[in-house]
């Protein structure tokens, strides 16, 4: 896949013509690259995902390599989205009309916001304290069998690894900008999600995350790898792959990153860590003085997020059968943010920073500023240029974009996207939180109705 490149079309001179041409040049270029099931020729009618066989991985790809062609991100989050909702399909046609508009009048389509009228589940039919409860303890028994083998040498080792940061959130929290955020920094470095923290052996993390759907969850140390030493992801597989053979404990390869990385301080964001307080407790026993960053958003902007993500396919120890969706990605939030509170009771203040999402995109300079001074890092005005070198922020994913581990949505917004905040409030119908996930809502400060 190409950076965006200096081969692009100029933009100056675009004429509809020459958008329908490079358009068509893209797709076919794509069709052969990928080797997609379509030997016709592409019609204006042609769809992505029903006739060239797109997966939402695929696409992707497309609209970078669109993007790359023409020198410039659209923001294709505004052309999916339509009445807070994803649209099904798109046809060459649309894409077409999409990049045209854009290229004339770059704020046409911006996600409408549509008011719609709130009404209350009954107490009865949301989430019950004992549903909470056995979600909590299926949860912390997943956890507690991946974490335990009889090398586990972390507990009590006199000399810890080097200070880390870990950004604490549970999924769909915005996690992965601010991530893509702090590794604008020369003075960290943010890797995309690692998920070792979880795990005892490497060995015992690749057996839990080989499996089609998590095999992505481990490109994040190999990308990390490849970074760290400049080298290809061919070498950084091999020396990841030797680091499995030997069977190094998680403490001991989260010691290897770190000797290589001089001073720069690591930063690791895997929202799955925030499952267990095991785990959590398992970073102040394994890192000198850790930094935590407790990202936080409005339940329903990241339960609306889960349920569209379908990320229960994704994260193994939430593939439960007796939730729906939603109920899952209410409890996921509820477990996540109980444990951080739990944990960072403990925790001096000057070590964790509470950081909001819908502060970070409405106002990312002063957010980014307060973030980094308590980091006591210097701030940097790439930081909110995330969109910036993607070599730097291991935004390429390595071989292709999709291989990154962590939220693809990224690639969809073309700058930090304020819009992103309220975006839930077009589709919201009806109140369901549990009284547990109302109370902490509000009090982390968001106000809710009954
Ligand atoms: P939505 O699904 O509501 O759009 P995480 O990385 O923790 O999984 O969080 C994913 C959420 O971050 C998604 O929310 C995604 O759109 C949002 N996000 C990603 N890049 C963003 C950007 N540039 N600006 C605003 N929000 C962004």
């Amino acid at each position: 896949m190409q950076a965006l490149s200096s081969n692009a079309v100029s933009i100056s001179t675009v004429s509809n013509s020459t958008v329908k041409q490079t358009l068509f040049d893209v797709l076919s270029q794509f069709v052969i690259t990928y080797d997609l099931d379509w030997d016709q020729p592409l019609e204006p009618e042609t769809t992505c995902i029903a006739d060239l066989g797109l997966s939402s991985v695929d696409f992707i790809q497309l609209v970078l390599a669109i993007e790359s062609a023409f020198g410039q991100k659209f923001g294709f989050q505004d052309l999916l989205m339509q009445q807070g909702e994803y649209i099904e399909d798109v046809t060459v046609q649309k894409l077409e009309d999409f990049i045209t508009g854009k290229l004339n009048n770059p704020n046409k389509d911006r996600a409408d916001q549509v008011a719609v009228a709130v009404s209350s589940l009954p107490s009865d039919q949301r989430l019950q304290a004992s549903q909470i409860t056995t979600f909590k303890s299926m949860i912390a028994e997943r956890f507690a069998e991946l974490n335990n083998s009889p090398n586990n040498s972390s507990i009590n080792r006199p000399d810890k690894n080097p200070r880390a940061i870990f950004v604490l959130a549970p999924p769909r929290s915005g996690s992965t900008l601010l991530r893509i955020i702090l590794a604008g920094s020369s003075q960290l470095f943010s890797p995309p999600e690692l998920h070792l923290l979880s795990y005892a052996t490497l060995a015992q993390r690749k057996a839990a995350l080989e499996g089609e759907a998590t095999q992505q969850l481990l490109q994040g140390t190999i990308r990390a790898i490849a970074q760290i030493q400049n080298c290809s992801v061919e070498t950084a597989e091999q020396t990841m792959a030797l680091c499995e053979q030997n069977n190094l404990t998680t403490e001991d390869f989260y010691r290897l990153l770190q000797s290589w990385l001089d001073d720069r301080i690591l930063v690791d964001k895997t929202p799955t860590y925030a499952f267990s307080l095991d785990t959590l407790t398992k970073a102040e026993q394994t890192f000198d003085a850790p930094i935590y960053i407790h990202l936080v958003r409005h339940p329903y902007g990241m339960i609306r997020s889960y349920e569209e993500s379908k990320l229960e396919r994704i994260i193994p120890i939430a593939n439960v059968r007796h939730f729906s969706t939603r109920e899952l990605a209410e409890l996921t939030w509820l477990t996540s943010h109980d444990n951080i509170l739990s944990f960072l009771q403990d925790i001096p203040l000057n070590r964790q920073h509470r950081l909001h999402y819908e502060d970070l995109v409405r106002d990312p300079y002063t957010s980014v500023r307060r973030l980094c001074q308590a980091l006591k890092i210097d701030f940097c005005p790439d930081m909110l240029d995330p969109y910036g070198d993607m070599k730097q922020r291991m935004t390429d994913g390595g071989r292709k974009v999709s291989d990154m581990s962590g939220d693809l949505k990224f690639y969809l917004h073309s700058e930090i996207d304020a819009s992103a905040a309220d975006r839930w409030k077009q589709f919201h119908q009806v109140n369901f939180l549990s009284k547990s996930a109302s109370n902490l809502a509000n009090a982390f400060g968001y106000e809710m109705a009954d």
